[in-house]
């Protein structure tokens, strides 16, 4: 008899049996602590299930029967994570407060040679589902592998599940050989002749018809009729541009208008309330945080119209210290608009953390205001 063997045996069984029974504990300890949050606590730490600070950055959502999608940038330690190196990451949750990890939907490739390579800039995706087509629909800003952000595309990806995994179709700068429509009323030398430009941001916008509008910042729009919209900052970043999809949701169709030209907005984000158009951006400060701006419209179309800050209060003349990058309507509940922004920590990207706040009209204006904690019941029924 090996007396050794067994002594080392029963060792092994005992570590093994208490190892499990830890790892058992630690994660019951997670769970439950992650499964209490009642309320939301704009920057602050917030962990998804796993206990795990929720990596989705520059990010959109979708709903679908009872489930909350939220989509954004995966984003790695240090500096490195201002570039993509994982992808696209997604989480589901039914009460918004907490939050289920679904995993990398839209992974970067190892190939150097594809547009989503590993180091590319891949930005502010959204996802939108397509009824007729019955797929999922992510378009994201995307810059090629080291050229900085020269490169200015639209970047397409699908998937037959709201979780992905995501197939990357094309990346292009959208609307080539067009040229943009106008609200009704808009006299002609207000319109853009690319025989005359009247100003730097014409000028880069004539540059780019044939080749397409540059794509940077960005948002996808549902309308309640199905038709989408795909709304970026092009020319230089600017100008807004408010572009028609397909109706595959797939493609822009050409029709597009410019919003707010030559005044460089960024960080699109498009709402409808009472049937009128609401948008609120951000300047154009990098990843420094600016005063939000917002817009709104009777139409898609225009004529949009500039209210300047929506933000009040302290903090409010640096959008609290963030960014916008959705509005969120809250499924049931009426006049209930979430906005979302980021806190961008670019010197360690992964601990970029999320300003929600809710959206407060007055009339037809809407306010927004810091607050250090909320609940859904800020909202009426
Ligand atoms: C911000 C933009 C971000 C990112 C950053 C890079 O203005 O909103 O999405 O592109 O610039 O500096």
């Amino acid at each position: 008899m090996n007396f050794n063997k067994i002594f080392f045996g029963t060792k092994l069984l005992v570590a093994g049996l208490l190892a499990i029974s830890f790892a058992a504990h630690a994660q019951e300890t997670v769970t439950s602590k992650a499964a209490k949050l009642t309320q939301f606590t704009p920057g602050t730490i917030w962990p998804d299930n796993k206990g795990v600070h929720i990596n989705a950055h520059g990010g959109g959502m979708l709903y679908q029967k009872g489930t909350y999608y939220w989509f954004g940038e995966h984003k790695i330690a240090g500096g490195a994570g201002n570039r993509a190196m994982v992808g696209v990451h997604c989480y589901s949750s039914k009460d918004l407060y907490n939050w289920k990890d679904e995993g990398i939907a839209l992974a970067v490739s190892p190939d150097t040679t594809s547009d989503i390579a590993k180091g590319c800039i891949l930005e502010r995706p959204k996802v939108v589902y397509n009824k007729k087509t019955k797929k999922y629909v992510m378009w994201f800003h995307l810059e090629l592998l080291g050229q900085g952000y020269k490169a200015a595309r639209a970047g397409l990806a699908i998937s037959d599940k709201a979780t992905g995994p995501y197939t990357f179709v094309k990346s292009y700068r959208p609307n080539a050989g067009f040229m943009p429509i106008y609200p009704p009323g808009t006299p002609d030398n207000e319109k853009v002749d690319c025989a005359n430009p009247k100003n730097k941001s014409e000028g880069f916008f004539c540059r780019d018809v044939p080749g397409g509008q540059m794509a940077r910042d960005m948002n996808v729009f549902v309308d309640d009729d199905g038709k989408a919209y795909h709304i970026f900052s092009a020319e230089e970043n600017f100008t807004l541009d408010i572009a028609e999809l397909n109706d595959d949701y797939t493609g822009h169709t050409g029709k597009f208008t410019r919003v707010y030209a030559g005044h460089q907005t960024e960080a699109p984000a498009i709402f409808k309330h009472n049937g009128t158009y609401y948008l609120i951006g951000s300047g154009t400060t990098g990843w420094a945080p600016n005063p939000a701006r917002w817009f709104s419209a009777p139409s898609i179309w225009g004529p949009w119209t500039y209210h300047g800050n929506p933000c009040v209060g302290t903090g409010s003349e640096i959008t609290f210290g963030g960014q916008s990058t959705y509005v969120l309507p809250v499924v049931g509940k009426k006049d209930a608009f979430i906005f979302m922004a980021d806190k961008w920590t670019p010197k360690d990207a992964i601990d970029g953390r999320y300003l929600w706040l809710p959206i407060v009209f007055k009339g037809n204006d809407i306010e927004i205001d810091w607050l250090d904690k909320w609940d859904l019941s800020a909202f009426k029924k």
